[in-house]
């Protein structure tokens, strides 16, 4: 692992769980950070897919010092160089292409490229990846594909998002290669909207208290 993935992989393994953030209202940003970090969860993945995600992640950083801001739905390179710019501290991408794992094996932001094949795995490695978001996890063959590529990549470590919540997040993690879990199931659109920071803050306890041995 290059220095950057290996410090990716500490921070991601001390994480577990890592949400996903689709913020719509600037003014939620704030409070739904700490709702997430009373409920336990520190490093947050503040997703570009809105209009407000760049002052959404800003206010964060500038207001919850606790939170770990990453930038996820990095799509291309001006994206990536956003992320950057921000002072993110890591960025994450749903899938890659020639022209974003070059711009991230140049940057030295830490990153994981989106990967649901062995032919994605492989381009992402032949650019340092080995640290990679396996997406979207549960439609792509949920952990049996996990196992599977284990077999001719076993140093390959992930974060598998996409379908996992309260009820798989402990199976995901038992898997040996992977290092946390990411999802929007500990922030609920409908949670956000009505300003239920309780209940999400609830909904983060619940899942770390799951992830305990028995
Ligand atoms: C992602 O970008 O990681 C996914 O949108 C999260 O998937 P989920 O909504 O099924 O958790």
């Amino acid at each position: 692992m290059t220095a950057k993935q290996d410090k990716l992989a500490t921070l991601f393994k001390q994480a577990t769980i890592i949400p996903v953030l689709a913020i719509d209202r600037l003014e939620d940003a704030v409070p739904l950070a700490k709702a997430l970090v009373a409920g336990g969860v520190r490093v947050l993945e503040v997703t570009l897919r809105t209009e407000v995600a760049i002052p959404a992640a800003k206010a964060i950083m500038a207001d919850v010092p606790e939170a770990i801001v990453g930038i996820g739905t990095i799509l291309n390179a001006a994206d990536l160089a956003r992320a950057e710019t921000l002072g993110a501290k890591f960025g994450i991408s749903p899938g890659a292409t020639p022209e974003l794992l070059k711009a991230a094996a140049a940057s030295a932001l830490p990153f994981a490229p989106g990967i649901a094949t062995a032919s994605d795995l492989m381009q992402a490695l032949a650019h340092g990846f080995d640290l990679v978001k396996f997406f979207p996890a549960e439609s792509s063959g949920g952990i049996k594909a996990l196992r599977a590529l284990a077999g001719p990549f076993p140093d390959v470590r992930f974060c598998p998002t996409g379908g996992i919540g309260e009820a798989n997040a402990a199976a995901w993690l038992s898997e040996p290669n992977v290092v946390a879990v990411g999802g929007s199931w500990l922030c609920p659109a409908a949670d956000i909207r009505s300003a239920n920071w309780a209940g999400i803050s609830a909904i983060c306890r619940r899942t770390m208290n799951s992830l305990k041995p028995a």
